[in-house]
């Protein structure tokens, strides 16, 4: 696989492809000393180069296609580029990302009520295997209940039997964890549509607050809610 710090691309294509600007500034952006060399090499728009010898107004740039982040989302923001849907998750990141291409999206959904771990990549593959009904991957929501528990719910959650309102297959078994009679915690392996919040509909409760706490084996760690930070692929599957 080609490393994307260290292959060639022309000038105005890396820039343009990280957000800098579209690929007819660059001369200007040339004549103005905002783009350099690390080794103040001359360059023009066409010059073959490498992500780690440009410098954009004397900074390293922003790194390259291949992205995981981890993001602590607020409640309140969507998991959409439709700007109609109000404040977006996107709105977290620094504004020229969403101008990257390819495309940074989340892996998955979380609600707009929902808080927690969220990932977001622009690797299509990797999103593409994340996603998929196959990939059973292990999540864990903390969520708080309108109603007490009535008893039979981590039975039910277990048996792997639990239909959801309009849906052929059963949900897979999943793991509830009581800490009072309406705090639990909740692990799945699936990510059906709203998920959580119908699983407890369909035994008679209500979820008030939902907050994901892992995805796999990555926890939020000491992230503030709004606060990111960038993963590499390996500590995805470890
Ligand atoms: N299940 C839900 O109901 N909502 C989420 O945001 C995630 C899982």
């Amino acid at each position: 696989m080609k490393n994307s710090k260290t292959s060639k691309v022309r000038l105005d294509k890396l820039l343009g492809s990280l957000g800098y600007c579209v690929r007819k500034e660059v001369t200007a952006l040339l004549r103005d000393g905002v783009i350099t060399h690390t080794d103040n090499l001359p360059l023009k728009s066409d010059t073959k180069v490498s992500h780690d010898e440009i410098l954009y107004e004397g900074e390293p740039l922003d790194p390259p296609a291949g992205m995981i982040i981890l993001m602590s989302k607020p409640s309140g923001l969507v998991c959409s580029h439709d700007d109609g849907e109000g404040r977006l998750v996107y709105d977290l990141l620094p504004s020229r990302w969403r101008l990257r291409d390819p495309k940074i999206s989340t892996i998955g959904r979380l609600d707009k009520e929902t808080s927690g771990l969220l990932l977001l990549t622009d690797d299509g593959a990797l999103l593409h295997r994340l996603t998929s009904p196959k990939h059973k991957v292990p999540k864990v929501y903390e969520a708080t209940l309108d109603r007490p528990l009535r008893g039979d719910e981590t039975e039910i959650f277990a048996s792997g039997t639990l239909m959801l309102n309009g849906e052929k297959n059963p949900c897979l078994p999943a793991k509830l964890t009581i800490i009072d009679e309406t705090n639990v915690t909740l692990e799945i392996v699936e990510g059906r549509y709203h998920q959580v919040r119908r699983m407890f509909a369909a035994v008679g409760n209500h979820v008030i607050a939902l907050h994901r706490s892992t995805f796999g084996n990555l926890t939020l760690r000491d992230l503030k809610e709004g606060e990111y930070r960038l993963i590499d692929a390996e500590s995805l599957s470890r």
